[in-house]
């Protein structure tokens, strides 16, 4: 089927990844967009079956999660709730009515105890509900449907939506301390950068786990410094707390992408600075 036919579902629709999603879609006849106003509850499982029956999607995208990691460790139901049984039920769904399924994951799945960059063939141990929470959803979506591709990310900054990005300018602009936790590396990816990555894999043939990560990492504070010189403000302050359980290194290393060679990544700085000097939409 060409993508003029594909209906598409965004599940989480008004979050960060979700409304660059949209945005995409919006501006495209490619595909037919199914989100509504109001987004389908996923961790109810008959709304989320009743959805797909009326709307029969070809390609569901599941970027809904409760993402904030101190909810989570503070929440572990809600956070089981939403990410585990949330991607159980839409994976179920999928399967109904065959549709394909891309679910959103994160390098949280990993410990953080390693000194190399991660790959699809490194064994997930997470330490945060938030970590375990996602695993099980990934362990969900591997189970009940065949048609799945886990994309797994890291550290997501984009438009339309508060993020870590705009927070740092805010809070420099303001002359407010700029705090942070101490979460250790990872590499910072620019969800237009992910919606390109997730747009190619809507028409791609391919399964199964991706890392897809803007390439290269550094730690929280560089990442915040990067902000701020691209940006052109070197007066500001800056501190650094530790604040719950989160993994300490967990730069994604896109490996599948490097050996199938389908499709490059670019650059966390490259798309950093297209992002705050607007050069992309
Ligand atoms: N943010 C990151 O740094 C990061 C890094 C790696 C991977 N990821 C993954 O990437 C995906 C997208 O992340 P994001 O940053 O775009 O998340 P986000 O901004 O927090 O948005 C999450 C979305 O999920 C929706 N949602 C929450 N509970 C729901 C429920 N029960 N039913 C339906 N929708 C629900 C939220 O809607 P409401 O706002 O109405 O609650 C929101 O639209 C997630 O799977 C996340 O785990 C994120």
């Amino acid at each position: 089927m060409s993508g003029a036919n594909k209906r598409v579902w965004i599940a989480g629709a008004s979050g960060t990844l979700g409304k660059v999603l949209v945005n995409r879609f919006n501006h495209t006849t490619d595909y037919k967009l199914l989100t509504s106003d109001l987004d389908v509850p996923i961790d109810n499982l008959s709304e989320v079956n009743r959805f797909c029956d009326i709307s029969h999607p070809d390609v569901i995208i599941n970027c809904a999660a409760l993402t904030d990691v101190k909810l989570c460790e503070e929440n572990p139901e809600e956070a089981y709730r939403v990410n585990a049984i949330g991607a159980r039920n839409l994976a179920v769904a999928a399967k109904r009515v065959s549709a394909r399924l891309i679910y959103i994951s994160s390098d949280d799945v990993f410990t953080g105890k390693n000194r190399t960059p991660l790959n699809e063939f490194d064994k997930p141990e997470p330490l945060s509900v938030y970590g375990k929470s996602k695993l099980a959803g990934e362990h969900f979506v591997e189970t009940l449907t065949d048609k799945h591709v886990i994309v797994r990310s890291s550290w997501l900054y984009g438009h339309g939506h508060r993020n870590f990005v705009d927070r740092v300018l805010e809070l420099a602009k303001a002359g407010e301390t700029i705090v942070l936790p101490d979460d250790g590396y990872s590499s910072p990816t620019s969800s237009i950068a992910l919606a390109d990555f997730i747009s190619y894999m809507i028409d791609s043939k391919s399964y199964g786990v991706y890392h897809a990560s803007c390439e290269g990492y550094c730690t929280r504070e560089e990442y915040v410094q990067e902000i701020l010189s691209i940006a052109g403000i070197s007066d500001y302050k800056l501190r650094v707390e530790d604040e719950y359980v989160r993994p300490t290194f967990t730069p994604l290393d896109n490996m599948m992408l490097h050996i199938t060679k389908e499709y490059q990544m670019p650059e966390w700085k490259e798309a950093l600075r297209a992002y705050i000097t607007k050069e992309c939409i």
